[in-house]
C-alpha cells in the first residue's frame, strides 16, 4: 500500500507533512510520519543533522531542549546519547519514549510508501554532511530520481549546491523565508540553474509569483500552512503542493493547469 503511486498523484495538488503529521504527533518522529502515512499524506518532510559520531539524525532544532528531555547540542551528543532521550513526551504523554530516528530508518521504513523532502538544516554546522547524506541515499539506490520520491531542501543554497555537484539527479528545494522584496528574476534564474523547486514561506505565494516559478521550469511547495482558509487560498493560487503540520487538510484537488 503505497500513498507515493506517481500514476496516481500526477496533477494532484500533494500533501506533504511538515516534521511529519507535527500537528497530531511529536515532530520528526516515526509516530509522525505514521501519522502521515494514515492520513494518506504523498510524502514527508524531516529535518537532518549529524550526532558528534556522525549519523543522520532526524531532528529540526540545533539542541535538544525543547523536543526531548534531554539537555545539549545534537552535535555535542553521540548517536547513543540521542537514542535514549525521550523524544514525545514534550507533546503529549501518549507518546511518551518516542526516540529521535536516523534519516536511514525512516528511509528503509517509507520509501516507495511516501515520497520524502529531506532538509539538510543548519549543514555549516556539519562540514560534509551533504555527502554523508548523498552516501545515504546511494546505498539505497535512492539518487536516481525515477518518480520524484526523494527531494532535498535547505535555507542554505551553497550546501544545495554542493549536494546538487554530487547527486544532480535527485532534485533539489529552495527554502525561502519570509523576505517584503518577494523574489527577484535574477533570483528565479539563479535557482533554477540548479533546483527543481523553490519553497517560500506560505506568507509570500500570490498566483503572480506561482506562474513566475512555473516559468522558470520549477515547482513550488509552500510551507508553514496551519490553517484549513491558507491551504485553499494556496491551491487557488496554483501551488503545485503544501507543506503542512495537518496533511489531511489537503485533501484532493488537481493542480491548475
Ligand atoms: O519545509 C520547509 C520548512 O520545514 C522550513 O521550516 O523551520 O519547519 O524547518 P522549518
Ligand atoms: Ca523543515
Amino acid at each position: 500500500l503505497a500513498n507515493a503511486d506517481n500514476s496516481k498523484r500526477d496533477n494532484k495538488v500533494l500533501s506533504i507533512a511538515h516534521r511529519g503529521a507535527a500537528g497530531y504527533a511529536p515532530e520528526n518522529t516515526m509516530a509522525a510520519f505514521e501519522k502521515a502515512f494514515e492520513m494518506k499524506a504523498e510524502m514527508l518532510e524531516l529535518d537532518v543533522q549529524m550526532s558528534k559520531d556522525g549519523e543522520l539524525v532526524v531532528m529540526h532544532d540545533t539542541t535538544v531542549d525543547r523536543t526531548t528531555d534531554g539537555a545539549g547540542k545534537v552535535k555535542n551528543l553521540t548517536y547513543d546519547e540521542l537514542k535514549r532521550l525521550d523524544a514525545g513526551s514534550y507533546f503529549s504523554k501518549e507518546f511518551a519514549g518516542e526516540k529521535i530516528p536516523k534519516l536511514e530508518e525512516v528511509l528503509d521504513e517509507y520509501r516507495g510508501k511516501m515520497g520524502i523532502v529531506i532538509e539538510m538544516k543548519s549543514p555549516s554546522l556539519y562540514p560534509g554532511i551533504e555527502q554523508k547524506i548523498a552516501d545515504t541515499l546511494k546505498e539505497r539506490n535512492l539518487d536516481t530520481p525515477t518518480n520524484n520520491d526523494i527531494i532535498v531542501q535547505s535555507f542554505d543554497h551553497e550546501s544545495l549546491k554542493a549536494f546538487h555537484s554530487i547527486l544532480p539527479e535527485v532534485p533539489v528545494a529552495v527554502l525561502l523565508d519570509f523576505n517584503p522584496d518577494g523574489v527577484s528574476d535574477q533570483q528565479l534564474t539563479e535557482f533554477s540553474s540548479f533546483a527543481k523547486y523553490v519553497n517560500p514561506n506560505k506568507t509570500m505565494i500570490d498566483k503572480k509569483l506561482v506562474e513566475r516559478i512555473h516559468k522558470y521550469g520549477m515547482e513550488t511547495y509552500p510551507w508553514d500552512v496551519r490553517e484549513r482558509e491558507s491551504v485553499k487560498a494556496l491551491i487557488k493560487a496554483g501551488v503545485d503542493g503544501v507543506i503542512t503540520i495537518y496533511p489531511d487538510y489537503v485533501g484532493k484537488h488537481q493542480k491548475k493547469e
